[in-house]
């Protein structure tokens, strides 16, 4: 009687996995393409592969699970692929686990801020997602993490590759809207804990880690993390639009796309304490925790910069 595993193979899925298997949890992991398990820390035993677009990977990957953790989705791209793996692809999955007959608790990782409106067209996604579990039937808890950093994290590599080479550090809108940074093995944490029967009932649970930090003061921190002093300049989001635009087009990996503009200046913030009152632990802070960023090279920075690699 496994738990499975969608988005294994992702940021928060490769530790939801390790801390799964390190609490004696049976794992099945359902991953896209043979070969990409490889980024497990350990082999997994029970493996299937499939697509979200799939019902019958669905139905096999389901079946006999006794509790399923659904953590795929996508920022990059744009409303069709939102709408088809955010909104439908969590719609499949809800399908498959409730048709399994054997599943008692569907955990769904959503994303804080999520939103019935349509403009934002992530956060609109990620609230559609949420509607399918809601509705389902199944038992059910759905997290709503904040920004999550850790190693291999987007976001605190975008910003350190640009403090590492920029002598200014652009940064779009004011910088003063606050987010609520969560480390990936706290949220992991969340999710091994809301398996294990800690939470009863039906929940929907904002999350974020201890501090609710500016986006000028996450610069300062990933940049005395580097040893630097970051200088920065205000951009408008207007002024943003094209250039944000022509690098989604021209480059395979964007360090920003137009979904994300939407995102960047918005408040993204839990209540304090949410994570100790519901889970009884105090998650880590940014400070401290992004020793990650000081592994990255100046050719690997602006490489990231240029939207020519993750380096995540
Ligand atoms: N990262 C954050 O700051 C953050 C904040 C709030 C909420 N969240 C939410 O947390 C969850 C996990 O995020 P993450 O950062 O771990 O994401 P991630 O690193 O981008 O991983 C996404 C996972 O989904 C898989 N995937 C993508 N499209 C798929 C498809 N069509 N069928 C099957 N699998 C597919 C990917 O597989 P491949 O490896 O094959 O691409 C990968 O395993 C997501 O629901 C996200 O919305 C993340």
């Amino acid at each position: 009687m496994a738990v499975l595993v969608t988005g294994a193979t992702g940021l928060l899925g490769r530790r939801v996995v390790q801390q799964l298997l390190e609490t004696n949890h049976e794992v099945r992991v359902m991953v896209r393409r043979p070969g990409s398990e490889s980024v497990l820390a350990t082999p997994p035993t029970d493996l299937c592969y499939g697509d979200v677009g799939d019902p019958d990977a669905l139905a096999e990957a389901c079946r006999d699970a006794t509790a399923v953790i659904h953590l795929v989705a996508v920022i990059r791209g744009g409303p069709r692929q939102f709408d088809a793996i955010n909104r439908q692809g969590t719609a499949n999955v809800v399908e498959a686990a409730k048709a399994a007959g054997s599943v008692k608790r569907f955990i769904h990782v959503s994303a804080l801020g999520a939103s019935d409106t349509p403009r934002l067209q992530y956060l609109h996604s990620k609230w559609q997602g949420e509607q399918a579990v809601v509705s389902s039937g199944l038992p059910y808890v759905i997290l709503r993490p904040s920004l999550i950093f850790g190693p291999g994290d987007e976001f605190t590599t975008a910003v350190a590759a640009l403090v590492r080479t920029m002598p200014i550090v652009p940064v779009i809108g004011s910088g003063n809207n606050r987010l609520q940074p969560i480390h990936v093995d706290d949220v992991a944490r969340c999710i091994t804990l809301s398996v294990s029967g800690n939470i009863r009932g039906n929940h929907t649970i904002e999350i974020g880690g201890p501090e609710q930090l500016s986006y000028n003061e996450i610069v300062g921190v990933v940049a005395r993390t580097l040893g630097r002093k970051a200088r920065r300049i205000n951009v408008p989001v207007w002024k943003m639009q094209l250039p944000v635009t022509l690098m989604e087009k021209i480059t395979p990996r964007a360090p920003i796309n137009r979904a994300m503009l939407q995102l960047v200046t918005l408040r993204n913030v839990a209540e304090p304490g949410s994570v100790e009152r519901a889970f009884g632990f105090r998650p880590r802070p940014l400070y401290g925790n992004i020793d990650h960023v000081r592994s990255i090279t100046a050719g690997q920075a602006v490489r990231i910069n240029l939207g020519l690699s993750a380096g995540g």
